[in-house]
């Protein structure tokens, strides 16, 4: 096939078998945000280039390697967006959302634009689910975060293949200075770390904690620590976090070495992994920006949130078999009818049993057939009953009900109580 007749590399359908796992997905989120009060929030893909580069930061892999940039009509520069939290964050000040103080605790979801290497779990196009909350400054909020993504994944079924991983990156003034330290001790064994940590010295050296190099995590096992350079705020704000996932009984582990991919964290970081999808195993990840808006010219206003990657989720409830069956739920009922009247009696019949019944799941046969075509097509699609429309039917208004997925008789019921009828099979459902 043509290379342009087909999807761009890292770029998927999500195919009429796979969205039901989606929707299944994104209403247990929203179900689950709406019981801690949180609003949704819709942002424009395109945002100005600009807006990436000044908040996720230079020197960052997403901003440098990463984005998809190009210039619209107006010679300006554009980019799809690489993830949600640079625009809510701009969405927020230009509406003012966190004006005065106010509180706003936003969700979003829809699809990310990054160019990385395609594998599993790692995709061009991919789909957050995020959170973003603005003026909570204390830890009582970062815990609440946590708290629900652990709830949510008690919901799927995942609490025991997920662990959480937390870090502390304390203030930019504390990262600064561990900063200088890890350089200097770094560069005393420049000829021993990986090219891209080399590169990273000058350009990103905190990144080089999380480096996949065997010897370069060797290296760093005598290196200084983030957490001995913490300020005193950040170390009691970590302390006050600590102490709430303790009370809440959510386990979690100390990872010194997390430091996320994009530049405006400070203080709290986390991410959920887990073991069983190989490589691509963070599944949710997020923590604290309070100098972000700030950073765009806004009044200072803490912020923190997290975002999680819809296909990994999707696939790790696969690789669990945790999808559950009912998803997408059989017809209850399937009309075949025979000859012209019928058909149109077949449809006006069906809308009105669909003003009658709600929640009734209903097919009409398209495209006429023999009787035995329009059979076989009533039990594949799963329904219950075929109902029967021919001449004689339409002549004593009836229908012949035919039970599919027992060996129940078949049974002429009156249009009158069809709805009756129907009504009571999607209660049994
Ligand atoms: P992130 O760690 O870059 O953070 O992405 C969050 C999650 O999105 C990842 O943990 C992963 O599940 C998923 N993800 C990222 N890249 C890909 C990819 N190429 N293919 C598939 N899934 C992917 C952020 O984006 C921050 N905005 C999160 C945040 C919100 N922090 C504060 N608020």
């Amino acid at each position: 096939m043509s290379k342009s007749l087909q999807a761009i590399r890292g770029m998927n359908d999500i195919l009429p078998g796979q969205t039901p796992i989606w929707r299944y997905l994104e209403t247990t989120f929203a179900q689950l945000l709406d019981g801690y009060g949180y609003s949704e929030i819709r942002l424009p893909i395109l945002e100005f280039t600009d807006l990436f580069a000044r908040g996720i930061g230079e020197g960052t892999d997403v901003v440098d390697k990463e984005m998809y940039t190009f210039l619209d009509r107006n010679e300006e520069s554009l980019t799809l967006r690489p993830e949600g939290t640079a625009g809510c964050v701009r969405a927020v000040l230009e509406h003012g959302l966190s004006g005065g103080g106010q509180v706003q605790k936003l969700w979003y979801t829809g699809p990310m634009f990054r160019y990385e290497k395609p594998q599993k779990g790692r995709y061009r196009q991919f789909h957050q689910i995020g959170v973003e909350v603005f003026n909570q400054p204390g830890p009582d909020i970062d815990a609440e975060l946590i708290v629900l993504t652990a709830r949510l994944w008690k919901r799927l079924g995942l609490a025991d293949a997920v662990t959480l991983q937390l870090n502390s990156l304390g203030s930019s003034e504390a990262r600064a200075e561990y900063r200088d330290a890890l350089v200097a001790y770094l560069r005393e064994r420049f000829d021993q770390l990986d090219e891209d940590s080399q590169r990273r010295l000058t350009t990103n050296p905190l990144r080089i904690l999380d480096s996949k190099n065997a010897q370069t995590q060797a290296l760093l096992v005598g290196a200084p620590t983030l957490s001995d350079y913490l300020d005193e705020a950040s170390r009691e704000h970590f302390e006050g976090l600590k102490a709430r996932l303790d009370a809440v009984g959510i386990a979690y582990q100390i990872n010194p070495k997390l430091v996320r991919g994009l530049d405006y964290y400070g203080r709290t970081v986390f991410e959920w992994v887990t073991d069983k999808l190989g490589a691509q195993g963070t599944v949710c990840a997020g923590g604290r920006y309070d100098g972000l808006v700030g950073q765009f010219g806004g009044k200072p206003t803490p912020g923190v949130g997290f975002a999680m990657g819809v296909e990994r989720l999707v696939l790790l409830l696969e690789t669990l078999a945790l999808v559950p069956e009912a998803l997408s739920p059989a017809p209850h009922a399937y009309i075949c009818a025979f000859g012209e009247a019928a058909e149109l009696a077949a449809l006006e019949l069906a809308e009105r049993l669909r003003d009658r019944v709600p929640g009734l799941r209903l097919l009409v046969n398209g495209g006429g057939g023999s009787f035995k075509s329009q059979f076989k097509k009533a039990d594949k699609s799963g329904a219950r009953f075929a109902l029967i429309l021919g001449e004689d039917e339409l002549a004593s208004r009836v229908v012949g009900c035919k039970p599919l997925r027992d060996d129940g008789e078949q049974q002429n019921i009156a249009w009158d109580a069809l709805a009756e009828h129907l009504a009571a099979c999607v209660e049994q459902a």
